[in-house]
């Protein structure tokens, strides 16, 4: 009977682990009175392109690690991560998520933290049914995401080194996946394999999180299904700009921008439009991606130690399609 289970579990598809995830979801919103919130009055989604989940569930497999176990895992951290993105869009300003209107948009600023911050006890609910210990390494990933984006937010229209952008992305968008990754490791009962998994997790979410970076500047609206040069009307210098900023021959230039973008508070997008014209025309988004690939590169001597090789393969695959996505 056991084996039957097992061999069961093995024949689930991404596509059901994801369709169950986001059940669940779901029934975690339906159970909310209604009269406190509505989630079916507005059109925001709750699990998007389910990075994470899909990052935990072939990684899961690839430690041979139990599909039911790995799905809570992810559904815990596809919750904090649409809480997180809450709380970002209200500090972002931001107009559109997931292709459609963000809380703070639709419902106003005070509502949005409010959902972000029920959502956030959802995820804890979750956890829990991991093992009783899970909320406390989760409450600890959450704190840490949090250093990130006060780190970011403390150097808004500041001059950003290298290593504290990488910092902020290692805190701010690793610490989840690092979280996801060693839960999975711990789960599986490979704690020779610690080290090694919370490498996997953290460099993974540093080089989702500089693609994402990287679309700030090369994507459009209709393709990210979020409001475009976000990172440079907010004063965020992340990586493209940084290696453009390091560049004498753009450096005065871009800070002139940058200033007038600042100063200027009628929302005159061309300064912006600018900048990102230079960063993507001299190389630059170029640049960052070949970082990310290089990263990509040096992961796959951890991913080789991975025990199931087939769908090691397979989680790498999926990794690299990450770093040189478009969208
Ligand atoms: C998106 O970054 C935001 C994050 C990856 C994490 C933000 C973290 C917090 C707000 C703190 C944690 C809070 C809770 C409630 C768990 P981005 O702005 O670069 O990405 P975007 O382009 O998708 O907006
Ligand atoms: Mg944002």
């Amino acid at each position: 009977m056991l084996k039957y289970v097992f061999a069961m579990d093995k024949l689930r598809s991404l596509d059901e682990s994801l369709a169950r995830i986001n059940r669940d979801i779901n029934a975690l919103l339906d159970g909310v009175d209604k009269a406190v919130y509505d989630h079916e009055k507005t059109s925001f989604n709750f699990m998007g392109k389910a990075v994470r989940s899909r990052f935990t569930l072939l990684f899961g497999d690839a430690l041979g690690l139990e599909r039911g176990t790995a799905e809570r895992i992810s559904a815990a951290a596809e919750l904090i991560h649409t809480a997180s993105l809450l709380h970002d869009d209200c500090i972002d300003r931001a107009a559109l998520r997931r292709g459609l209107p963000t809380l703070n948009e639709s419902l106003g600023i005070n509502t949005a933290i409010l959902v972000g911050d029920m959502v956030v006890s959802f995820a804890f609910d979750y956890a829990v049914k991991i093992t009783p210990d899970t909320p406390g390494s989760l409450v600890r990933a959450v704190r840490r995401m949090t250093e990130g984006a006060l780190l970011e937010e403390n150097l808004r229209y500041k001059n950003t080194s290298a290593a504290e952008a990488e910092r902020i992305l290692q805190l701010k968008t690793g610490e989840l996946f690092r979280w996801c990754a060693l839960t999975a490791c711990h789960m599986a009962k490979k704690p020779e394999l610690y080290e090694v998994c919370g490498t996997i997790g953290r460099e993974t979410g540093v080089i989702f999180q500089i693609t994402d970076d990287v679309l700030d500047f090369e994507g459009e609206a209709g393709q990210t299904g979020k409001d475009a040069l976000k990172d440079i009307t907010e004063g965020r210098t992340t990586l493209p700009l940084i290696l453009a900023l390091n560049d004498p021959r753009f450096a005065v230039e871009i800070k002139a921008e940058l200033t007038s973008l600042k100063t200027d508070l009628s929302g005159n997008l061309a300064p912006a439009l600018r900048i990102a014209d230079l960063v993507k025309k001299n190389g630059f988004c170029a640049g960052a991606r070949a970082i990310a690939a290089e990263k990509m590169r040096s992961l796959e001597k951890e991913i080789a130690r991975l025990p199931e090789r087939a769908a090691a393969g397979t989680f790498k695959n999926y990794i690299y399609a990450l770093s040189s996505r478009t969208k």
